[in-house]
């Protein structure tokens, strides 16, 4: 299927058609659902020569993102009655970070992209989002094209790791071999099973550790909606009794997370204890939660600007499935320190 050839969205008087944005409702999700997975599935089909099974491996987007922040949910909709593109949204403190987004194949080049961006912008301005963000193919002109439209530039790569765990010895430390920090002096606990009060403690101090990395970045909706509706859980890496750092992790079912892995979706170190040592080790204990759930890989996505979280990852074993570009506007574009222990997917 080609845009240009088979534009199905012209009708019988090769007018363009009535198209318009408006919120995500309940009744669309499963919709919405189907035009990501159809749209994407084309994408890739050009890209790969093959079709995937499934777009995205088996990861869900749409239901728990609505859940999650509904206003920020488009869809294009034809004639009040057809969904042919849709674009996610969610604010994180003040971070904006846009996508998926897609328009259905037959419906390409025709503005609907633009009036979604635009939708998604305007639900940023009014929750005082100062940077946006999001991720694109590096290899698109037609991607770069269409950010620039909106201000956004492209930064540096996102990578997609993993790591096979089933099988196999575990993992020797290969950062702090006979080191006095390699002892084990770091637990976890997991978010789920904190009394109601202690996860609003848990929360204050992620969010403390997030202001410290960038200032407003608040990521307490995406832990409360992994917890609610037990897509994963929330690692808690803690020395004594304080948390030192954070791990929202998915696992398979009706998340982010495809099939038989587990995936982290943010991952953070608190900066004063960015130890690249301490990040090691908390890859040892997600990957320790990962065989706890029997899958057989654990997903870690790094934006290879967190130069030293992108090293321990390689020297951890993991490997780079594919590779995304980051795009960014805003006041605090460029506002990552290279050395900060960050692990986050803007997809
Ligand atoms: C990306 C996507 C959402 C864009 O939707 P769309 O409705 O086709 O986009 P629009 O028509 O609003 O805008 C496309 C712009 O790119 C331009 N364009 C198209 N092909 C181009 C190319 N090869 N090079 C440069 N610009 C190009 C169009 O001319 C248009 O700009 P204009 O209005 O200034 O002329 C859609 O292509 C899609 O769903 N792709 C598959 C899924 C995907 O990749 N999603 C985004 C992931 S980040």
């Amino acid at each position: 299927m080609r845009a240009s050839v088979d534009r199905a969205g012209l009708d019988p008087q090769g007018r363009l058609p009535k198209v318009q944005i408006r919120r995500v409702r309940k009744g669309d999700l499963s919709k919405v659902r189907d035009v990501m997975e159809q749209t994407f599935g084309d994408f890739l089909e050009r890209q790969l020569g093959t079709r995937p099974r499934q777009a995205f491996g088996g990861a869900q987007y749409v239901h728990h993102r609505w859940l999650m922040e509904p206003w920020g949910c488009f869809v294009a909709e034809e004639d009040s009655s057809k969904i042919v593109g849709a674009a996610l949204a969610v604010t994180w403190g003040s971070v904006g970070v846009l996508g998926p987004v897609a328009v259905l194949t037959n419906y390409h080049n025709q503005t609907i992209g633009q009036q979604l961006i635009r939708a998604a912008q305007d639900f940023f301005d009014e929750n005082k989002a100062t940077m946006h963000g999001c991720v694109t193919y590096p290899t698109s002109p037609k991607h770069l094209y269409l950010y620039h439209k909106f201000g956004y530039r492209p930064k540096q790569l996102t990578a997609i790791m993993s790591r096979t765990i089933d099988r196999g010895p575990a993992r020797g430390s290969a950062l702090a071999k006979g080191a006095a920090t390699a002892k084990a002096t770091l637990t976890a606990r997991r978010f789920s099973t904190l009394e109601e009060a202690k996860k609003k403690a848990a929360l204050a101090r992620i969010h403390k550790i997030t202001n410290a990395i960038c200032r407003g970045m608040d990521l307490a909706k995406e832990i409360e909606i992994v917890d609610g509706l037990a897509l994963g859980d929330t690692l808690l890496l803690e020395r004594g009794r304080d948390v030192i750092g954070f791990a929202i992790c998915h696992s398979p079912g009706v998340s982010e997370a495809p099939a038989g892995a587990l995936y982290v979706k943010f991952l953070a170190i608190d900066p004063p204890q960015k130890k690249p040592e301490n990040l090691e080790q908390f890859v040892t204990i997600v990957e320790g939660l990962g065989q706890e759930l029997g899958v057989q890989r654990v997903i870690l996505p790094v934006y290879a600007r967190y130069w030293t979280a992108y090293n321990v990852l390689i020297q951890c074993g993991y490997q780079i499935d594919f590779t995304m570009v980051r795009m960014q506007r805003g006041k605090q574009e460029d506002y990552e320190d290279p050395s900060d222990l960050v692990l986050d997917d803007w997809r």
